[in-house]
């Protein structure tokens, strides 16, 4: 069968070839055994619903057995015989070019280069999905392969409920992540919702069909590294930073770190995600002693290199060997996946890699216990380095959290984190607020000369909004025009010709019209889809990490995340998602995302126009209203441009009147 020929056939109907378990491949987990029997019965027949009965006797036992012995039914057997990368968009068997282009972006998520347990449909952080199995897989690309510009696709957690009728300007997929009841969100509802085969946690982009790699987080982990260098005054050569976690995004910090001029020291337990990133050139040096790697960093800050090493290791190994030497550490951070801290987002410090996945799924009480006691002593060190001088900040990983949680000493007198995020510090009042966000595009022609031409064109144009930028983001152009005018150079790019960008709504849009208007003119020699990743200025509600900096006792709410897919969707997104989790955890958070195909056609313009607007302002307007003062001169100054737009604005209450009110 050729590429196109299974695409279109679906789910076969003849049983395919049984494909032996790859042991060269990064695997996910085992998940831990959370189903009573009666629910086994249930996620079985749930399972063999995508199959016609005269096939249940084979797959039957089959299923049982992945139940049995990995925590989920993933159908191996399922999956395609093509290679998974993302063609070029009209290699696709379509008859939507939006659709045909969704497809790319999921075979991007999907290609073994760029999702991190690719075989389990993992694309990122531990537990992020794009599917829960092979079949979903398969009847959604048929579906796409065979829908019109007149219906929409409906995705509930990677389930395809069906295409229906809608119309040429309503979204082709709109798509649901692990929304469930509040009250079951905990995370061991993720882990039976997700074992029934009636839920997914669908992080961020992996779910949403818009990861595109650590790319896709270097442009933002610079930004933070280079900020977080400035607090600490003077020039970044020579100043230390440590952190952990070679993963999907956290394989960014590295590269982030070359490009922001810092020694960086990574540590990384896995020690194939270790070498995935050194073979792709993410990070310079690899190490696994630390008697080496210690004189190897006094070396690299006494000469102020600009390098990358990485400890292959556990990171509580490092800090503890930092501390003791009192090596001077400028910042400091983690990207452990601690939004996911009992399935394999963090290992605890004394076990194998090996042990560590056996304990969680046999005995996840002794497995909680040890990575309650590990961060106990990661953070001990890190307090000593801190009170040496390093700054120290959450990165949204839910580092301070499960911290706090675990009983480590991290709280101060009022109950609040001895450290900031990286959102409250940076992120918040110099990014968000002021509407800029990781804006990205990806060139369906799936050429490196159109993403070449698309960073000359932002640069273009980016340059002509900064020439007359009000003086409080010159700062922000200044740096993102730095980062798109070297991005070239850097060889960031895995998988599909994709480019992150931080953009406010102003740069997002003349950029967009630019790329349009290149198409239009045939400068470029296919579609580009604009999208972002839900970690922005409106997408997400997620109180420790975007919006942490909101401080009106409003971010504990979700209206923001909601309210945004739902405008998205009825302005011109060719797709929206809207997800429980992603980030911090299932049940932390509210994000969603969008992706927009643009042709070049007026209808794209007239998309770019009314929807990347709201995109950013929805999000600009709540951060207004919670008081943040650089939100409230971004709306102000794009209502004095924008007849249309009429914001509600807060008036300043005095504090000393309301307290002796209250008294
Ligand atoms: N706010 C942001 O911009 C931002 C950016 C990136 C990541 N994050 C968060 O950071 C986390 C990491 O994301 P990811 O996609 O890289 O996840 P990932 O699971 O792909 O990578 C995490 C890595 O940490 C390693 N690790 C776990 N415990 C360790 C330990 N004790 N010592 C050394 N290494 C250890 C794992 O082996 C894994 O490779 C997530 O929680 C994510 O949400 C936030």
């Amino acid at each position: 069968m050729t590429f196109q020929e299974e695409i279109l056939a679906g789910i076969p109907t003849q049983l395919p070839e049984a494909q032996p378990y790859d042991k060269e491949i990064n695997h996910a987990p085992k998940r831990k055994d959370i189903l009573k029997p009666e629910e086994k019965v249930l996620a079985l027949k749930n399972a063999l619903r995508y199959f016609p009965q005269e096939l249940h006797q084979a797959l039957a036992p089959e299923f049982a057995a992945e139940l049995k012995t990995y925590g989920r039914i993933y159908m191996y057997r399922y999956q395609p015989s093509y290679k998974m990368y993302a063609r070029p968009v009209d290699e696709y068997p379509a008859k939507s070019r939006q659709a045909a282009a969704i497809m790319a972006m999921i075979q991007n998520n999907l290609d073994p280069r760029v999702a991190q347990h690719p075989h389990e449909l993992i694309i990122y952080g531990g537990n992020g999905a794009i599917f829960q199995n092979w079949a979903q897989y398969r009847l959604v690309m048929q579906y796409l392969a065979t829908m019109t510009d007149e219906q929409t696709l409906v995705m509930y957690s990677g389930h395809p409920l069906g295409l229906f009728p809608s119309h040429k300007d309503a979204p082709r997929v709109i798509v649901t992540n692990g929304m469930v009841i509040p009250n079951y969100s905990k995370p061991d509802d993720w882990e039976r919702f997700n074992a029934l085969g009636v839920s997914q946690y669908g992080q961020m982009t992996a779910g949403s069909y818009m990861y595109i790699g650590p790319q896709g987080i270097v442009h933002g982990t610079t930004i933070t590294v280079m900020n977080a260098a400035r607090k600490q005054g003077g020039s970044p050569a020579g100043k230390l930073f440590v952190t952990a976690g070679l993963g999907g995004m956290s394989g960014a910090q590295p590269k982030a770190g070359n490009i922001a001029g810092v020694v960086s020291v990574t540590a990384e337990i896995n020690p194939k995600a270790a070498r995935k990133r050194y073979d792709q050139g993410w990070v310079d040096e690899l190490h696994d002693n630390l008697d080496e790697l210690i004189p190897r960093i006094r070396k690299a800050v006494a000469a102020r290199e600009v390098v990358s090493l990485a400890y292959v290791g556990n990171v509580v190994d490092l800090w503890e060997r930092l501390a003791a030497d009192h090596i001077h550490v400028d910042l400091g951070s983690d990207q452990t996946s601690l939004h996911n801290p009992w399935a394999g987002g963090y290992y605890p410090v004394g076990y194998t890699l090996e042990r560590s996945k056996e304990m969680m799924a046999d005995d996840p009480d002794a497995f909680r216990g040890a990575v309650q006691k590990s961060l106990c002593r990661q953070v001990a060190a890190i307090n000593k380095l801190a009170a040496e001088g390093m700054y120290f900040f959450d990165y949204g990983n839910a580092f301070l959290l499960e911290s706090s949680r675990a009983g480590a000493d991290v709280l101060k007198a009022d109950g609040t984190f001895r450290y900031p995020s990286y959102v409250q510090d940076i992120m918040g009042p110099l990014y968000f607020d002021y509407g800029f966000g990781p804006f990205r595009w990806v060139c369906m022609s799936e050429k490196p000369s159109d993403l070449q031409k698309t960073d000359e064109l932002a640069v273009k144009v980016l340059s002509e909004i900064a020439a007359h930028s009000p003086e409080e983001i010159a700062g922000q152009m200044r740096d993102n025009i730095h980062w798109i005018r070297e991005a070239g150079k850097n060889n960031l790019v895995v998988g599909s010709q994709a480019r992150i960008l931080y953009a406010d709504c102003e740069g997002r849009t003349q950029i967009a019209l630019a790329f349009n208007e290149a198409i239009r003119k045939g400068e470029l020699e296919g579609p580009v889809v604009l999208g972002r990743d839900h970690h922005d200025v409106s997408g997400t509600d997620s109180p420790f990490r975007e919006t942490s900096n909101i401080y009106d006792g409003s971010r504990f709410t979700a209206d923001m995340a909601v309210q945004n897919v739902i405008g998205d969707g009825f302005r011109g997104a060719t797709w929206v998602s809207i997800h429980n989790g992603g980030g911090v955890g299932w049940g932390e958070v509210i994000n969603g995302g969008f992706g927009m195909v643009i042709d070049g056609s007026e209808d794209s313009a007239r998309h770019i126009r009314e929807m990347l607007f709201w995109d950013v302002n929805n999000g600009i307007a709540r951060r207004s209203w919670a008081r943040n003062e650089a939100a409230r001169f971004a709306i102000e100054r794009e209502m004095a441009r924008t007849p249309h737009l009429k914001v509600t604005l807060p008036n300043e209450a005095d504090e000393e009147l309301i307290r002796k009110s209250l008294n």
